[in-house]
């Protein structure tokens, strides 16, 4: 079990490494895993005491670093993580054998290590797609799959392979789904709008209020409201704009940039990228309406003609690529040099 629980602004500075902007969502996750591990310490302490767990819904696009974020974080933390897809729950007849799959992957992930595995965080991505799936007979339906979320989110023993069980009890769970079309749900119903009487009441405050996403507003995706319910805390990623793609790019400690200019590195081979050239790979990848997810693919696809040249062109120093439409510069070495 973990020893000492980093503070969560610990928890952010880890995370800022690796994942760019999406400083409101990283704030609440840093203090919503926080709490929860400090409460089960607490709980670990002085047995008896019931641990009242706050699950934690992730709304936000495609790409703009959801999955990454809760990855970076268990990381740091040193807890088992696992991903999961609400879609293959619905798709199945067989929900419980899933969620065993799934908590036998965690305790895989632990090393086999069941204590672990029940301090672990399991991440259900997809949860917005539940809504009842018309036309699939075979398949559970929505509902049925958060009744069965609802019970291990709650706490509950589970059996896995080889006479094992595992206590859901203490692990976290984050819920994500991309939720799209929610800001018009939640602007038709400013439920706080009325209450902004005064010129005194803080319109900061105000304004939070209501950009807070509601339970009711969650209906609408057929999420029934127990299971709303043990959601408490609600995290939202945004849209990433040119700016922080291109931040992207460069900045994380294992940004695509940076992993490239080490390949080239590995040839002897210094590669200069300009600013201009990131700027133009995020416009394509707005475009393209996956977040960040595509940067990659672009990048690799300007890339890699020059990774085939580079090994024959033994004499090539620096490559430099000043634009998209623009061949790359291979530097020579002055011969003799
Ligand atoms: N804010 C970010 N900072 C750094 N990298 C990011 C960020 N957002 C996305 N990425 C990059 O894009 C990839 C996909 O992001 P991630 O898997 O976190 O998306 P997601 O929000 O979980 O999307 P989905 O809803 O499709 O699951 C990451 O592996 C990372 O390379
Ligand atoms: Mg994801």
């Amino acid at each position: 079990m973990l020893q000492t629980i980093p503070k969560p602004s610990e928890i952010v500075a880890h995370v800022d490494q690796y994942v760019i902007g999406q400083d409101e969502a990283k704030r609440t996750l840093a203090v919503a895993v926080y709490t929860h591990y400090r409460k089960i310490a607490r709980a670990t302490a002085s047995p008896g005491a019931r641990v009242a767990k706050s699950n934690v819904l992730l709304i936000g696009p495609t790409g703009t670093g959801k999955t990454l974020t809760c990855e970076t974080l268990s990381r740091f933390l040193g807890v088992p993580f696992v991903t999961a897809d609400a879609t293959s729950l619905a798709q199945t007849r067989f929900v419980n054998e899933e969620i065993e799959a799934i908590l036998e992957r965690l305790a895989d992930r632990a090393g086999g290590d069941l204590d672990a595995a029940r301090h672990g965080i399991v991440f259900i991505d997809e949860i917005d797609k539940l809504k009842s799936a018309e036309g699939a007979p075979r398949a559970t339906s929505g509902e049925s799959v958060q009744h069965a979320l609802l019970k291990i989110m709650e706490g509950a023993t589970v059996r896995l392979s080889g006479g094992r069980h595992v206590d859901t009890t203490n692990i976290l769970f984050i819920c994500g789904g991309a939720f799209v079309g929610l800001e018009k749900i939640a602007s038709a119903a400013h439920t706080y709008g009325y209450i902004a009487t005064s010129a005194e009441d803080n319109p900061t405050i105000l304004d939070r209020l209501n950009r807070r996403v509601k339970p009711t507003d969650l209906f609408t995706y057929g999420l029934i409201p127990e299971f709303t319910g043990r959601l408490p805390i609600t995290a939202r990623f945004r849209d990433l704009s040119k700016e922080l793609l291109v931040r992207i790019m460069i900045e994380p400690k294992d940004s695509i940039y940076a992993q490239f200019r080490e390949i080239f590195a590995n040839e002897g081979v210094e590669l200069k990228v300009a600013k201009a050239v990131f700027e133009q790979i995020a416009d394509l990848a707005i475009e393209y309406r996956t977040g960040a997810r595509s940067l990659r693919g672009l990048f690799e696809e300007l890339v890699t003609p020059v990774l085939y040249a580079v090994p024959d062109a033994t004499d090539v120093r620096e490559v430099v690529i000043t634009s998209l439409f623009n061949e790359p510069i291979l530097v020579r070495r002055a011969a003799g040099a």
